[in-house]
């Protein structure tokens, strides 16, 4: 991702975030309940009490809210472009760790979180065919130690389909994809028309 791509992505935010304060509306999802839709089948993968989970493209972190609320204990870290994001997350959630930048800034040690979750992070559309998210979702399974889970918009739904500001994927060409990465894979599509949340797991873990 260039400069450009980055520095829109801030000021997208940066001017939502004006609009509309701590909500959803200011991360470009259309209401807390399809925000945490995601963020359940996210958990659903299997994560437990005392697991440690980096959170990338995290927004507010409003994801260790709602795992706090599933009576989950973690130690989770959330990473996002957005500086203003990440002040309101810090003062909203003082438990959680945050820090600003891409993932490629901090370069996190192979297997050095149980999870890597990322809701929403890859859906905005930066003109490279997909190339910088495949970066990313490989990225993302060198740092797990037991595994990652990560949704994309679906392009088998006609309305992403039109929306020429929005990245989308075919689950069958990420699912070949990841097949380089691992046999533990899998794909979830039965929760909303227009997204799917891809399952990846260490052998073992
Ligand atoms: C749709 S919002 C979702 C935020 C959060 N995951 C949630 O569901 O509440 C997407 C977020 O990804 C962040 N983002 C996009 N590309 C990113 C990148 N390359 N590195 C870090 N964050 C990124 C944006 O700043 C934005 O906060």
């Amino acid at each position: 991702m260039n400069k450009q791509q980055r520095q829109r992505i801030v000021d997208r935010h940066k001017d939502a975030l004006l609009r509309h304060g701590h909500h959803p509306n200011a991360l470009y999802w259309s209401s807390r309940e399809i925000q945490e839709k995601r963020f359940q089948v996210l958990s659903e993968i299997g994560i437990q009490s005392g697991d440690s989970v980096l959170d990338v493209g995290c927004g507010f972190g409003d994801l260790a809210a709602y795992l706090e609320g599933q009576n989950l204990e973690l130690d989770y870290t959330g990473i996002d472009l957005s500086p203003d994001l990440i002040e309101v997350g810090r003062e909203k959630y003082p438990q959680a760790k945050f820090s600003v930048g891409d993932l490629f800034d901090f370069d996190p040690a192979p297997q050095s979180y149980d999870y890597v979750l990322l809701s929403g992070a890859l859906a905005e559309q930066i003109s490279d065919n997909g190339a910088y998210a495949r970066r990313v979702i490989e990225r993302i399974y060198a740092i797990c130690r037991k595994g990652v889970a990560f949704n994309l918009l679906d392009a088998r739904n006609d309305w992403v389909a039109s929306r020429p500001d929005l990245q989308s994927f075919h689950p069958d060409e990420i699912m070949k994809f990841c097949k380089e990465l691992t046999e533990q894979r899998q794909t979830r599509d039965d929760y909303l028309d227009n997204d799917f949340t891809v399952y990846l797991r260490r052998v073992n873990a």
